[in-house]
């Protein structure tokens, strides 16, 4: 399996198991029949409310001998709840309970957001706290202070932005070694992937298969599908491979970590094969031509009516 290097030698593998809206008493299940089918990079969160099923798992794999501990590459991420530098360790050591670790591999700020803390989902202009209130530099603080402590290898951010990736950095000990964003075909964000290159952070793509089983409630009408696309599906037929195996071999190819979401050991299996595709310069170029800005994950959950936080901060 390929994979990206970051600067003190250690190495993600590239493709991975995404576990957002994997539902319990189903991702534990997901989880072994991943690692046995040969993943070794497991993306999970803490608002994903499945992390102690996952730990559960896990442990399995450990006690049969599957793999050890440190042969798995594991990433979670902050809530929008706990991002005062005291709560932001807190809340690592939450999620490392949970999914019984002594660390994670890779700790991200799930978004450049803050929530007042216990506030799971804001609902309204209180729920929410002010980047004045809690700065960005203020959360990635406690983010570095989990390095140091040794329960993060290393850090990064989801959902940012070049500006609020500037802003953290500019006070930065640790510098950002990663920024997990949605990527697809419709959505390549060549100047998010241009800055990130030059400063040595890493992209990992989500929702690479257009995460169709999102709540409706996060669903627009009319969403273009990308497993459906013409020019997915005569690329996939071309090589016989599948479109989510495009897909994903599509994020590969242009060096950014991939994390589709599966609970189906068929499509576990073949996802993972996706690493034995090779795209041809010619099917990048045609599936680069499906560029259209769409956002299947577009953040107005975050922006009701007084909310301090809007579209154009979220995405510039
Ligand atoms: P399932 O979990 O039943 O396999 P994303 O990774 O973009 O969030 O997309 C996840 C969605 O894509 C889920 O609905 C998942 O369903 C589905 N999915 C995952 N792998 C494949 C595949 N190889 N072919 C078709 N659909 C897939």
């Amino acid at each position: 399996m390929q994979t990206l290097s970051f600067a003190n030698n250690d190495q993600m593998p590239i493709l991975g198991l995404g576990t957002w809206k994997s539902e319990p008493g189903d991702v534990g299940a997901a989880v072994k029949e991943a690692i046995k089918a040969g993943y070794r990079h497991i993306d999970c969160a803490a608002i994903y409310g499945n992390e102690a099923e996952i730990g559960v798992a896990l442990q399995e794999i450990f006690t049969a001998d599957i793999v050890k501990r440190e042969e798995l590459w594991i990433t979670s991420k902050l809530w929008n709840n706990a991002h005062t530098l005291q709560q932001v360790t807190e809340a690592l050591e939450n999620s490392l309970r949970d999914l019984q670790l002594e660390y994670l591999d890779l700790y991200l700020i799930h978004w450049p957001i803050a929530f007042r803390p216990g506030v799971v989902f804001a609902a309204k202009p209180a729920d929410f706290m002010t980047l004045e209130e809690v700065p960005l530099a203020e959360t990635w603080s406690g983010m570095e202070a989990c390095v140091e402590q040794g329960q993060a290898r290393h850090i990064g951010v989801s959902n940012f932005n070049i500006d609020h990736l500037e802003e953290i950095s500019q006070s930065a000990k640790i510098k950002p070694e990663m920024n997990q964003v949605e990527l697809h075909p419709y959505l390549q964000q060549p100047e998010l992937l241009e800055y990130c290159r030059k400063k040595y952070i890493h992209l990992t793509a989500y929702s690479p298969l257009g995460s169709m089983d999102r709540p409706d409630v996060l669903k627009k009408a009319d969403e273009p599908s990308l497993l459906e696309n013409d020019t997915v599906k005569t690329i996939a037929e071309a090589h016989g491979f599948s479109p989510a195996q495009v897909l994903i071999r599509f994020a590969i190819e242009r060096g950014t970590a991939v994390i589709p979401k599966s609970t189906n050991p068929a499509r576990l299996a073949e996802n993972f094969r996706a690493a034995e595709l090779s795209l041809s310069a010619d099917d990048m170029a045609s599936l680069a031509g499906l560029e259209s800005g769409f956002r299947y994950v577009d953040g107005s959950f975050f922006t009701p009516p007084g909310s301090p936080y809007t579209l154009e901060f979220l995405w510039g």
